[in-house]
């Protein structure tokens, strides 16, 4: 049961108020850093925005966004009215398009290219147990997944018999392109990597590896859990075969959203694993023999099933939000904060093992670092001493990269980055 519904809305209705006003006396423009235009680092402006939108307690430093988003308040109060209205009216959930145009619109696709998931996994799975291979054929993908990027992959190769070869990330995307490209074979079949990984954070080379893929007649099939509501992109600019999102990350959408984009030459070419309601519109059991299985010729034939019709229009409004804003805005704020935070931890010195790339074109929203004080568990510990202050980070152990990812959205502050570096000096000893 949500609590406070009524002040919630008056909130969302402050909240318009509150962004024109601000917005519209901008004045307060501030210099920023060489490779990021900076007129957008208008702190007033941003925190009247987080106090205006954000539910997010008082005092709180949340650097985790690469986890999950903080919710909006439209963003819940959609949740709350679209509960209520199935619940009073016993309105099961209606099915427009809407949601998908929008992914499309920001991400420069046909809505017919994207099915909604509940995550990025799901979409991972789509593509994974999707495209047709054999025993021996060869997956690219970087030493720095996730498990939502890998598992579906690497239990395919226990199943299926094929195989996973993996290759390290550069500290320049010339670097990791070149990489990769010494990892494939006469064998390869799919690269298999995120746009952003969920370690270090540093942007991939994206197009240029789709590039690379097709005029070696390679599938690819990206992990794109980061970027919408941070960067900007363009699916058919990318050129990739599918790409994996979701909507409660970056977009600020509500938890469990994703989508799934596939190529529209590439449908026909996919096995469809996972179908019921809505992935076919003909069936009839009761001919002999019993007739159907023709599934739709869209993206849409990926869904199965009773859907959380709620969840659909938050994410509707989160997007509408990210809109208003604007997505360009965003961008240059939080690469903006990243930048200046990478340079702020760099400035004190080598007891900071920087792991994010300085590139600009590779730095996005995310700065990976390691403490080297000499005791080797220094990262962790300052993730978990940090969280009883209030500041919450993400420890990253898994693949034993062994870092502190800080994520930067625009409702973080100039201020709140301070407060975590004092934090970090003192954690060097
Ligand atoms: C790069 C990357 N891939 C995949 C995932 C899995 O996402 P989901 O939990 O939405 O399936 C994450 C989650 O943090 C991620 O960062």
């Amino acid at each position: 049961m949500f609590v406070g519904y009524t002040g919630m809305k008056r909130k969302s209705f402050l909240t318009a108020a509150a962004i024109m006003a601000v917005a519209g006396s901008r004045a307060n423009i501030r210099g920023g850093f060489s490779a990021i235009p900076a007129d957008t680092d208008d702190e007033q402006y941003w925190s009247a925005l987080r106090a205006s939108l954000f539910p997010i307690e008082s005092g709180r430093i949340f650097l985790n966004n690469g986890t999950m988003g903080i919710t909006p308040y439209p963003v819940l109060s959609a949740l709350q009215n679209g509960f209520e209205n199935a619940a009073i009216k016993g309105a099961y959930p209606g099915h427009t398009d809407d949601l998908q145009k929008s992914i499309a619109e920001l991400t420069g696709c046909d809505f017919e290219e994207i099915a909604i998931t509940k995550n990025v996994s799901e979409g991972i799975n789509h593509a994974c147990w999707g495209i047709p291979m054999n025993k021996g054929d060869e997956v690219i993908m970087t030493t720095h997944e996730h498990a939502g990027g890998c598992i579906a992959w690497l239990h395919r190769a226990n199943v299926d018999g094929i195989v996973i070869k993996t290759f390290q990330l550069g500290k320049t995307a010339d670097e990791t392109l070149a990489n990769l490209e010494k990892a494939i074979t006469k064998k390869t079949r799919v690269i298999a990597v995120p746009h952003i990984p969920c370690t270090i954070g540093q942007i991939l080379p994206i197009k240029e590896i789709c590039a690379l893929a097709r005029s070696r007649n390679i599938i690819t099939a990206i992990d794109g859990a980061h970027p919408l509501g941070m960067i900007r992109f363009n699916l058919h600019d990318i050129n990739c075969d599918y790409y994996s999102g979701c909507l409660h990350k970056w977009a600020l959408g509500p938890l469990g959203m994703g989508f799934f984009y596939v190529r529209k030459d590439m449908l026909a070419k996919t096995r469809c694993t996972h179908v019921a309601a809505y992935s076919s519109n003909e069936f009839n059991m009761a001919t002999t023999p019993p007739t159907g299985g023709k599934l739709v010729d869209t993206a849409h034939r990926f869904y199965y099933g009773t859907f959380c019709g709620p969840m659909y229009e938050a994410a509707i409004e989160a997007l509408k939000l990210y809109k208003k804003i604007g997505p360009e805005r965003i961008e240059t704020r939080v690469r903006s904060l990243a930048a200046y935070l990478q340079e702020s931890l760099m400035a004190l010195g080598d007891k900071i093992i920087m792991l994010t790339p300085t590139e600009a074109k590779s730095r996005g929203a995310q700065v990976a670092f390691r403490i080297n004080n000499g005791n080797p568990k220094a990262s962790s510990e300052l993730v978990t001493g940090l969280y009883s202050k209030k500041i919450t980070l993400r420890y990253v152990g898994e693949n034993n990269v062994d870092c502190v990812r800080v994520s930067t959205h625009y409702y973080n502050s100039r201020e709140e980055i301070d407060t975590l570096v004092a934090e970090v000096k003192k954690a060097l000893g």
